[in-house]
């Protein structure tokens, strides 16, 4: 007959439990020890006999055992602070017939020096996992070729023949192009169709990484570099991207003394880990994007000339989607096929009247607008046909859109008379209007801060402090 731990010899139990708990203690309701183990005696600087009968407080220093007894509420993880130092403890009531009758706690960790022993044999592990899995993302994502590459427009096409065409080549390639262009795609079909295709593309986005990482980032550190470097080192990207492609986007963001640094790299085509003696030769292939003028930032000094001309050997220049309207539908009809995969959903199409808005409109945001624009519309569709109801607020009123800023106000357009209209001081009517263009922007690059100062073309800084002079969440 089955008779729980009855069936277990009294004297394996106590063994069991030490075995189970390496330092155990067990109070009554009224906080007085009735158990205590002696890996925790030895711990405290007591003995087991000291120990037993006595109110918990005058054994463990700061304990909070009486008070679980008490509360019945049990603690987690919590630091304990004992001999000066702070050991990691659970805390659990006894409860009985509902009634709580005792409390028993166990130390998990004698030290934080025990604590992080134990984490660094899983924390290899934990990181290891991190690095496959972003690792496995982008090589999921880097599959993007030419033919990934939608539009019919003349322009269009004779941007994606020119990259194209010098995929083959060794040069480094500058793609510039307004946010949302699509200068990400190029990049990887530069890679793809290039020699180096089998080998690592390896993309780094300048803006997105804090500057103090950038360079160990970039070139990596060596064993002791300075405090809290990883064991054994670490590679870099160039390293990382070694006879394939490095891919830095957002080139206009970085900031002056790296791009000193990355320019000797690109001149002496080899690298030196921080911390590090010997110089390790690199051969990558570099493809920059930005979205900001970068002949513009030369001129202002916060580019430098020489990096430029070294990056700028082949240029490549994107045109915006106002420039290219005729391609939306056929876009349009690609980025849904891709939503139909994303949402399960199958057949949707959009109405003339939203084809003829779409085609209406001057996409500040490009593709990545069209793209949310259409992501957003599937999200509130029911049947299968897109309709003007479906859309974003900023694309149901355009007549307001088009009339305000796009067109040159003609003779029949005129605003009403002056005396019908309510003056407002030329700050008040320029606040409201930046308030309008932020409010926009967020809605276009769906609450993305980064994105929406991009769109505007203002640096983050001053996007921020706009949303704070406008209390704009
Ligand atoms: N020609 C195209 N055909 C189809 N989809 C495109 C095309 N160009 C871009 N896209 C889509 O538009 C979105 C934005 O593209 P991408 O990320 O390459 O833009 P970007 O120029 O790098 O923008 P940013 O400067 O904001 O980083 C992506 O989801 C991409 O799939
Ligand atoms: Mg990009």
């Amino acid at each position: 007959m089955y008779q729980g731990l009855k069936g277990i010899p009294d004297n394996w139990q106590e063994q069991i439990i030490n075995l189970l708990a390496e330092r155990i203690v067990v109070v009554d309701h009224d906080g007085i020890i009735l158990y205590i183990n002696e890996a925790y005696c030895e711990f405290l600087g007591t003995t087991v006999k000291d120990a037993v009968h006595r109110p918990v407080q005058d054994v463990i220093e700061n304990t909070r055992m009486h008070i679980v007894a008490n509360t019945g509420q049990k603690e987690l993880a919590a630091l304990h602070p004992i001999n000066g130092s702070e050991m990691i403890a659970n805390r659990f009531p006894i409860i009985e017939d509902g009634k709580i009758v005792g409390a028993v706690g166990t130390v998990m960790f004698r030290s934080p020096e025990e604590w992080r022993m134990y984490r660094t044999k899983i924390q290899g592990l934990v990181e290891e996992l991190k690095y496959y899995k972003t690792k496995l993302e982008k090589e999921l994502k880097s599959k993007y070729r030419f033919s990934d590459l939608i539009g019919k427009c003349s322009t269009f096409l004779a941007t994606k023949k020119f990259a194209e065409r010098i995929s083959g080549s060794n040069s480094s390639v500058l793609l510039m192009g307004d946010s949302g262009t699509g200068k990400e795609l190029f990049a990887h079909a530069i890679h793809n169709s290039s020699m180096r295709s089998s080998l690592p593309l390896v993309a780094i986005n300048c803006a997105a990484i804090p500057e103090h990482l950038l360079e160990s980032e970039l070139f990596g550190y060596d064993d002791g570099a300075f405090t809290g470097a990883k064991k054994g080192g670490k590679k870099g990207q160039f390293e990382i991207a070694n006879n394939g492609t490095l891919f830095l986007d957002e080139i206009g963001d970085m900031p002056l003394s790296m791009q000193s640094k990355l320019l000797r790299v690109l001149q002496e085509k080899e690298v030196q880990r921080i911390g590090g003696q010997k110089s390790i030769s690199i051969d990558v292939r570099i493809i920059a994007a930005t979205h900001r003028d970068l002949e513009k930032l030369v001129e202002e000094g916060k580019f430098r000339q020489d990096l430029y001309y070294r990056l700028n050997v082949i240029k490549i220049e994107i045109p915006p989607l106002r420039e290219r309207k005729e391609d939306i539908p056929l876009i349009s009809q690609s980025l849904l096929k891709k939503l139909e995969r994303k949402f399960y959903r199958k057949g949707i199409e959009l109405s003339a009247e939203v084809e003829e808005r779409l085609m209406k409109h001057e996409w500040p945001g490009n593709i990545r607008e069209l793209e949310n624009v259409l992501e957003r519309s599937i999200n509130v569709l029911d049947g299968k046909t897109i309709e003007v109801a479906h859309l974003p607020l900023y694309l149901r009123d355009m007549e307001s859109e088009t009339s305000f800023v796009n067109t040159p106000l003609s003779p029949n357009k005129m605003p009403a008379p002056k005396a019908q209209l309510p003056i407002d001081s030329l700050k008040e009517t320029l606040a409201r209007a930046e308030k309008e263009a932020i409010l926009h922007a967020l809605d276009i690059t769906n609450g993305n801060k980064q994105e929406a100062a991009k769109v505007l073309g203002i640096g983050k800084t001053s996007f921020y402090e706009k949303c704070k002079l406008y209390a704009i969440k």
